[in-house]
């Protein structure tokens, strides 16, 4: 089993990534963390609990940062809703976040060396600020597998992808932190992208794991249907499996630099960047039967 520790943004995507997590035999999530993303922080918290009390599972909160490093927070209410979770109204969980996250990093890191691996989802400042507060995580943790980035062009920018553009700065200090950094960005995860009737057999499941997840699914459709989308992508669920199923992703280790200037956020080829292995390519009918198979 891979120990993995989940920094997210729930956000609908990052949610299905959470019900995946816990459904797969292979994957032992140590703890989730939350960040400013998708929604503010109050949001990703809440959401990360209350998606763990809909699903009966008893994993720990800590709620990380409300903000980039440096520049005012951007969301993504019109793909996520007001809340991240869609028009989905998940019933409240009475449990509460801790905020000690990068203690927590700390004390399961010196606990299992060079056993977890660290799985962000959203901007990268949590990751970022724990790095700088306690540099020694980087020979402590395995590595870390971020969704984020593209070379091939953004998704809210011509030039950037979502995450890496919420707090570029963050994403540098992270790509040259020293720590083996793997970067699923849009290369990959756009090729698992899924039409409403593609994974009509997970609702053959009567699982809670393919349940919740095709309510998530249907949800994506109704928000993002308004706004002419047609197909969903599951980009933080791919990100986090590449961490275990290596065989089903094309990686090519290349220099990154991040931009943070007119081009803010966009993952740039660059000889003076970090070496980080880029997921190139995706199985998109390997990840169908996977999800299948792993939801029922
Ligand atoms: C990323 O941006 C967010 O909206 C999603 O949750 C995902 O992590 C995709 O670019
Ligand atoms: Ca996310």
């Amino acid at each position: 089993m891979q120990k993995i520790i989940l920094d997210c943004d729930p956000g609908m995507d990052d949610a299905l990534a959470i019900i995946t997590g816990l459904a797969d035999k292979n994957i032992d999530i140590l703890g989730i963390t939350t960040v400013a993303g998708n929604v503010e922080l109050y949001h990703t918290t809440r959401n990360a609990l209350n998606l763990l009390k809909y699903l009966d599972e008893d994993i720990d909160v800590y709620s990380g940062k409300d903000k980039p490093l440096l520049r005012d927070l951007n969301t993504a209410t019109e793909f996520h809703g007001e809340t991240g979770m869609g028009d989905i109204d998940l019933p409240n969980s009475s449990m509460e976040s801790s905020k000690d996250y990068a203690e927590f990093y700390l004390k399961y890191a010196e606990k299992f060396p060079q056993e977890i691996e660290l799985v962000a989802v959203g901007p990268l400042t949590n990751i970022a600020h724990a790095l700088t507060e306690y540099p020694e995580l980087k020979y402590l943790l395995k590595g870390i597998t971020i969704m984020g980035g593209s070379l091939c062009g953004g998704n809210i920018t011509p030039y950037a992808e979502f995450n890496i553009y919420v707090d570029p700065e963050a994403a540098n200090i992270v790509f040259n932190s020293g720590l083996i950094v793997k970067m699923i960005g849009l290369d990959a995860t756009m090729k698992g992208h899924f039409t409403a009737d593609e994974l009509e057999d997970i609702r053959k499941s009567d699982s809670k794991y393919s349940k919740v997840t095709m309510e998530i699914f249907d949800a994506m459709f109704r928000v993002r249907g308004k706004i002419g989308m047609t197909s969903v992508v599951f980009h933080d669920t791919i990100a986090l499996l590449s961490a275990i199923y290596k065989d089903a992703f094309k990686f090519e280790e290349k220099p990154i630099l991040v931009e943070t200037g007119d081009r803010r956020g966009k993952t740039t080829e660059n000889f003076k960047g970090g070496k980080i292995l880029v997921a190139v390519d995706f199985n998109k009918e390997w990840f169908k039967k996977y999800l299948i198979e792993t939801l029922k």
